[in-house]
């Protein structure tokens, strides 16, 4: 069946290949980014091998995700345009940048890679009720660390693989409440760990080598979004890193998160502090 599928930071890396591979297998994809031009072509390639009756309605959303006003602006739109939404793929992320800091004051990890998600996806929750059986799925990643609520409400500064770590930690913790709280409207959430080092810009960028090719992310994110293998998982974390290591292409399986990801008193912490930014960005 065709599905109505949304991808976040669809404009390149495995969000980009996710995208082209879903389209192609005939679902109506629309991507997003926050570089106009970039998106424009990446509609245009996404279209290009789309199959079936979707090809037409292929589009996408600008919107820079640094910026929760953005967000908010880009999910009125989609809530506009979309008459249901299957698939959300919380895809847009970011680890090193020449500027830490956003406009409001925070690290820019903790908003793109958490509140953004955590934002857009409550402002969809109608959409996604509107489909059968919707799903969520959430880009974690074996880097998970505790939050500094400090660092979180931007009164300390972290270098970059601290800032990441404790965002991909925030969105996981997020995910299993999620899970819990949209299981009666029948809408799966996973967090997944797409593989460490793949082979995308956010990597080169990161570590200048890679482990496993980017296909191996994107087929999960694929799988994680169609597959009848997945119909019945929610408040999981999928973890495609192979348990002898790293390296290699071949699939991982579901697995443990960082304990606060389990911790209802930790979760209930985290939701209270985003609430307190959430508070003072639109205060
Ligand atoms: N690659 C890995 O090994 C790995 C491992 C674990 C988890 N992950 C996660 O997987 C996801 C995709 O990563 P990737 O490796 O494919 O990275 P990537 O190639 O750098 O792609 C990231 C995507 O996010 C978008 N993005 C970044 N900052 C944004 C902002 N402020 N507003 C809106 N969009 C923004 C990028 O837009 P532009 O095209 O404009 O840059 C791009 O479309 C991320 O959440 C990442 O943390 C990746």
């Amino acid at each position: 069946m065709t599905k109505t599928i949304l991808i976040t930071g669809s404009t390149d890396g495995i969000g980009k290949l996710a995208a082209l591979k879903l389209a192609e297998a005939g679902h109506q994809v629309y991507v997003h980014g926050r570089n106009a031009d970039k998106l424009t072509s990446v509609i245009a390639e996404v279209k290009a091998v789309a199959t079936g009756a979707a090809v037409d309605n292929i589009n996408g959303f600008v919107a820079d995700f640094s910026d929760l006003n953005a967000v908010h602006k880009m999910a009125a739109e989609v809530n506009k345009k979309l008459p249901k939404l299957d698939v959300l793929i919380n895809n847009a992320g970011i680890n090193t940048t020449a500027s830490a800091m956003t406009k409001d004051g925070l690290d820019v990890r903790f908003v793109v890679n958490y509140l953004a998600p955590h934002e857009l996806t409550n402002a969809l929750l109608p959409l996604l009720k509107k489909s059968s059986k919707a799903r969520i799925v959430n880009l974690s990643s074996a880097a998970q660390d505790p939050i500094s609520y400090k660092a979180f409400v931007g009164q300390e500064r972290l270098d970059d693989k601290d800032a990441y770590a404790q965002s991909k930690l925030a969105l996981t913790m997020w995910s299993m409440d999620l899970a819990d709280t949209v299981a009666a409207d029948d809408i799966n959430v996973i967090a997944v760990n797409p593989g460490s080092l793949l082979n995308t810009k956010m990597v080169d960028e990161a570590y200048g080598e890679y482990w496993s090719s980017a296909d191996k992310g994107a087929n999960i994110l694929t799988e994680l979004a169609i597959s009848d293998e997945f119909a019945n998982d929610s408040g999981k974390y999928f973890d495609n890193d192979i348990k002898d290591g790293a390296h290699g292409d071949a699939r991982g399986e579901f697995g443990q998160p960082h304990a606060d990801a389990l911790d209802k008193e930790a979760i209930t912490e985290l939701e209270r502090q985003t609430q307190t930014v959430l508070q003072s960005l639109s205060a």
